[in-house]
This record gives structure tokens, C-alpha cells and sequence, in this order.
């Protein structure tokens, strides 16, 4: 029955629908739900509370995962990190310290240039954690510990439960770094982790945004370009909400970090031009509505994605997609659902095949 796209038309529209489930699955294996803390079910392979640096690397959706949880790791851990590209990283030779932790995503557990990259930090005497939602994979078994999502199978090619479960476990990951480096204490903790236990029911709330997402999508489906902002945590969603859309719909799309628009961008803006603006009420939230503004005074088509209040606060017109009210920490994991599903009606309104689009393999074996 996991082969079984049940009352659906595309596996990714079945896939993206299964979030609160499986993300809830997910997180109940790395929180202690009973106590309100973070536990892992496996030994760090490193002493979390001496590490200089996290080096991550992954390819795709899953590179996007990391470079939000970068963002955590720094924020909540006060862990430096480097993240790139797998495809840049194994080429590059970067010289790694004895005993530094590589940190590898990947949902399939077999991408070439993952691969690659995590056998060069391995020659480079890295410790290596990997996750992935495959665990017979390559990677699963030439890592030191390998973390597994529980997002089942994913057979739609455009990642998107997968992405969300890579998110999840990040989350809990970025809290036990956190944890032994003492950046947090057992109130914060148990903050932070009540944050993550509501997210399962947040993702189910803004799932009921389909009826609007459809219809926004109708009229996406006329765009040429589309271009995606947002700051901190949503400027990696940005990206990947750009690279859904580009991957299932063959419409060109940017994701920009807000704060850049001015020096670039900014002048596309005209009134053909669709900009999808992720704002969760974040430590930068004022200044992203400061964005919009910008593009509103070009005449841009503004999609905002945030808290039902903020049409107000913009005080410019826009098309908004309202989420529930949430702490901002983890909102990348529930501004993803509304971000998955334009990119999945926009591209079957298209008549598209958004299940297997043209070019694309899930899972890139070969360089
Ligand atoms: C392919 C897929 C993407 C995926 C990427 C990385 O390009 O189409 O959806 O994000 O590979 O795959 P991985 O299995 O390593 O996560």
C-alpha cells in the first residue's frame, strides 16, 4: 500500500499530505515527548561540547534542508558551520582538522557527489554523520551513525516529505548540540522542544490552505519568471520553494535573500512579475515587510506567505496566505507545506506531470 497513490492524483500530492504524520513520526524518535527533552537514539560520534566547526554538505532539496539547520546550529548551538554543494565541495579539497564532524543529508543515501564528498571528509579523518530516509543505503553504512528520517518511501522525484522529515531531525539535532555545548538550559530546552512537538499540527493547519494555494496557482501558471524572498531561516526556503516550482512547473524562478533585492533584482519587479515573499513573525520580520514594500512600489504581484495580521501591517496590497500563529524558531517546517503545494498545483494545472518531470532522476547516481 506504500506504492498506492490512494485518493490522489500524483504521489506528491499524497506525500506532501502524509507531513504531519511522518514528521510527527520523526520527531518522536529524537525528543523525549514524555519529559519535554531532546534524547538521540544514538552516541554523537564526536564531543558536541569541544567542536570547533560542522562542516554539511548534501545535494538538491537536501542541501536546502541544511543550509536552514545551518541557521539553527549557529543560532541555538553557537556552532560554527560550513555548508556547501556537494557537486563544489568533493573538488574543492578543502583541508578539514583531525576529528572535526561532516555532517551529510541525502534522502536517498546514494547521490554520486554526496557519496563523493563524504568519502573525501572520511580520507580527511572526519567523523560522519549522515541522514538519510534510506537505511540500506550506501551512506547508512559507511558512516560512523547514521540518523534515518521516517518518511517512508518517496517516489514523487520533486522531495517533499522527505525535506520536512530532514528539517525535523535537524531541529533535534541542532537542540542536543545545543544541549551539551550548555547554549541552552532545561527551560530553554523545554521550550524549544514544545516548539517542535506542535509542528505535526501546525503542517496539518496549513495544509487546509489548499482551496486558496490552487487558485493562486492558476494564475501562477501564467508567470515567466517568479521570484521567492525571505531572510534568515526562509531565505534557504526561498530557494527551495524556487527550485520546487522550476523542477514540476519549467517555470524559471529565483529565490533571492530579501535584503539583497536592491542590489539586483529589484529591477524585474513590473506588474508581470509574481514575488511569493515568506514572512513569519521572526526577529526579521519588519524588515522583510520592508521588502515588500519596496516591491509594491514597483507594481510587483505580491504573494505574502504569514501570520493573518500582516496583510494589515504591510498596509500594501497582496494576495496573503495565512498560517496559524506559531513561535518563529522551526517555522521553516510548516512555510513549507504552502511553498510544496503552489509548486505542485501550478505545475498540475499546467498539466504537467508532477511526479516525474521531464530531465530529472530521483536519486543522481552518476556525476
Ligand atoms: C535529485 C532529486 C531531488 C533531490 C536530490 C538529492 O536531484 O530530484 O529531489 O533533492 O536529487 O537527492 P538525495 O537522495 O541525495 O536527497
Amino acid at each position: 500500500f506504500l506504492f498506492d497513490k490512494g485518493n490522489y492524483r500524483h504521489f506528491m500530492a499524497k506525500e506532501i499530505h502524509e507531513q504531519p504524520e511522518v514528521v510527527g513520526r520523526t520527531l518522536s524518535h529524537f525528543l523525549d515527548l514524555s519529559t519535554g527533552t531532546v534524547s538521540l537514539p544514538f552516541e554523537l560520534p564526536v564531543d558536541a561540547a569541544t567542536l570547533p566547526r560542522l562542516t554539511i554538505s548534501a545535494c538538491g532539496t537536501a542541501f536546502m534542508a541544511g543550509l536552514v539547520a545551518s541557521y539553527w546550529f549557529e543560532r541555538i548551538a553557537r556552532l560554527p558551520v560550513e555548508i556547501e554543494v556537494a557537486s563544489e565541495f568533493r573538488y574543492r579539497e578543502p583541508p578539514m582538522e583531525k576529528g572535526g564532524l561532516m555532517l551529510l543529508i541525502s534522502q536517498s543515501g546514494e547521490t554520486a557527489d554526496t557519496l563523493a564528498s563524504l568519502r573525501y571528509a572520511k580520507a580527511q579523518g572526519q567523523k560522519i554523520l549522515s541522514i538519510v530516509n534510506v537505511p540500506t543505503s550506501t551512506m547508512a553504512r559507511e558512516s560512523d551513525v547514521a540518523a534515518l528520517t521516517l518518511a517512508g518511501p518517496e517516489i514523487g522525484v520533486a522531495s517533499t516529505k522527505a525535506f520536512t522529515c530532514q528539517l525535523a531531525l535537524l531541529a533535534c539535532l541542532a537542540l542536543a548540540f545545543a544541549k551539551a555545548r550548555g547554549t541552552i538550559d532545561a527551560k530553554e530546552e523545554a521550550r524549544l522542544v514544545a516548539e517542535l512537538t506542535a509542528v505535526p499540527g501546525l503542517i496539518a493547519e496549513a495544509l487546509k490552505r489548499e482551496p486558496q494555494v490552487e487558485l493562486l496557482a492558476r494564475d501562477l501558471s501564467k508567470a515567466r519568471d517568479v521570484l521567492y524572498l525571505g531572510r534568515g531561516t526562509s531565505y534557504p526556503l526561498a530557494l527551495e520553494g524556487a527550485l520546487k516550482l522550476k523542477e514540476i512547473s519549467y517555470i524559471h524562478a529565483e529565490g533571492y535573500a530579501a535584503g539583497e533585492l536592491k542590489h539586483g533584482p529589484i529591477a524585474l519587479v513590473d506588474s508581470d512579475l509574481p514575488v511569493i515573499v515568506l514572512a513569519p513573525r521572526d526577529h526579521v520580520f519588519e524588515k522583510t515587510l520592508s521588502n515588500v514594500q519596496e516591491v509594491a512600489a514597483r507594481n510587483g504581484r505580491i504573494i505574502l506567505i504569514s501570520e493573518p495580521e500582516a496583510a494589515h501591517e504591510l498596509g500594501v496590497p497582496a494576495e496573503v496566505i495565512a498560517l496559524p500563529k506559531m513561535a518563529p524558531d522551526f517555522s521553516a517546517l510548516v512555510y513549507a507545506v504552502p511553498v510544496q503545494l503552489l509548486a505542485y498545483h501550478t505545475a498540475v494545472f499546467m498539466g504537467k506531470d508532477a511526479d516525474q518531470p521531464r530531465n530529472l532522476a530521483k536519486s543522481v547516481t552518476v556525476e
